[in-house]
């Protein structure tokens, strides 16, 4: 486990800690998983910390934005090799999509504020996707010789 020091002297652990059960075999992939953790790591340290509404939704828009090219480059590469899945794991990409810009939405509006229920949530909306639909296409992309 890995500890953060915040700037009032708290000890913080990361909401969401990097874990080779989590690795889907291509090098890329992982990578843009661990920027994904971080980014909802970093929206927990904001919330924790106390910052402000518009720095929390500056933090989100990173994750929404982010979540949405990643999500694209992963199906580039499972067109690009005929994934059989293909059109499923998209169809969960663009719900998982929907639920983060609606979850913005309700920030920017007010109807909602970040509580550690929103925060267990972004961290089950991505571990989940990650251990349990991306790990499905890890043979075949790997086989494919996608790195
Ligand atoms: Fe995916």
């Amino acid at each position: 486990m890995e500890y953060t020091f915040n700037l009032n002297g708290v000890f913080m652990s990361n909401l969401i800690d990097w874990s080779d059960r989590y690795s889907v075999g291509v090098f890329k992939f992982d990578n843009q998983h661990k920027m994904l953790i971080k980014q909802i790591n970093d929206l927990h340290m904001a919330m924790r910390i106390g910052n402000g509404k518009s720095s929390l939704i500056t933090v989100m828009d990173n994750l929404v934005k982010y979540t949405v090219e990643h999500f694209a480059d992963e199906e580039r590469e499972m067109q690009r090799t005929n994934y059989p899945d293909y059109m499923a794991h998209k169809r969960e990409h663009d719900k998982l999509v929907e639920k983060v810009q609606d979850l913005r939405e309700r920030m920017s509006s007010g109807k909602i504020v970040v509580t550690m229920e929103v925060m267990n949530f972004l961290r089950d909306w991505l571990t989940n996707h990650i251990a349990k639909v991306d790990k499905q296409y890890s043979d075949h992309l790997v086989g494919q010789g996608v790195k």
